[in-house]
């Protein structure tokens, strides 16, 4: 069976519970919180399968767990070839309307950079309202948005069809 490791930066703990919820949805899975558990980029090593999940910061930006992490692996250029990547994460639709959930755009091309696969878990762009995502491609989002602060109610709900969706895709 094909291992999977779920990979979160999260400063206000809404990715975080994104995480743990598909940590259960995606049964043997481990969860790397990247503040607590992470060593460094050879632990990616350890899985076929890398479910990423950042929520967006500044204007635009990935976590700040994420930084140090992702400016080494577009240093180093390890090889990524042969995983399943697809990505996941907060932002604020209201609020940040002008780079909604841009993070998970800019990780998507770190790591197809270097060789993963990361055509898993585009999501439509219904049902969200927003300017301008670096997180939209071709019309759909290239990761699951979560959107806690205004649309809580469809988070369970968003997760659990994403991670049926990411299963079927990848073949889980
Ligand atoms: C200073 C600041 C900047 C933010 N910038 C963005 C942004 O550019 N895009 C976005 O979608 N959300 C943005 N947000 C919203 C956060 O992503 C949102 O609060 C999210 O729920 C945090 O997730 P976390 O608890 O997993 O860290 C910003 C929030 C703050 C306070």
């Amino acid at each position: 069976m094909a291992s999977v490791g779920i990979f979160v930066g999260s400063s206000g703990g809404v990715t975080q519970e994104a995480a743990e919820a598909l940590h259960e949805l995606f049964e043997g899975s481990e969860l790397i919180n990247m503040e607590e558990d992470f060593d460094g980029i050879e632990q990616f090593d350890d899985f076929d399968v890398l479910l990423i999940g950042s929520s967006t910061w500044g204007q635009g930006d990935f976590q700040r767990d994420w930084v140090d992490p992702l400016f080494e692996m577009q240093n180093d250029e390890p090889d990524m070839s042969g995983k399943k990547v697809a990505f996941f994460g907060a932002g604020d639709q209201e609020s940040h309307p002008e780079e909604f959930v841009s993070a998970l755009g800019k990780m998507k091309d770190i790591f197809a950079k270097l060789g993963a696969n990361t055509a898993f878990g585009a999501w439509p762009v219904d049902g969200y309202t927003f300017k301008y995502s670096f997180a939209q491609r071709d019309g759909k989002f290239c990761g699951l948005p979560i959107d806690d602060i205004n649309q809580e109610d469809l988070t369970q709900e968003r997760i659990e069809k994403w991670a049926a969706q990411v299963k079927a895709e990848m073949g889980l």
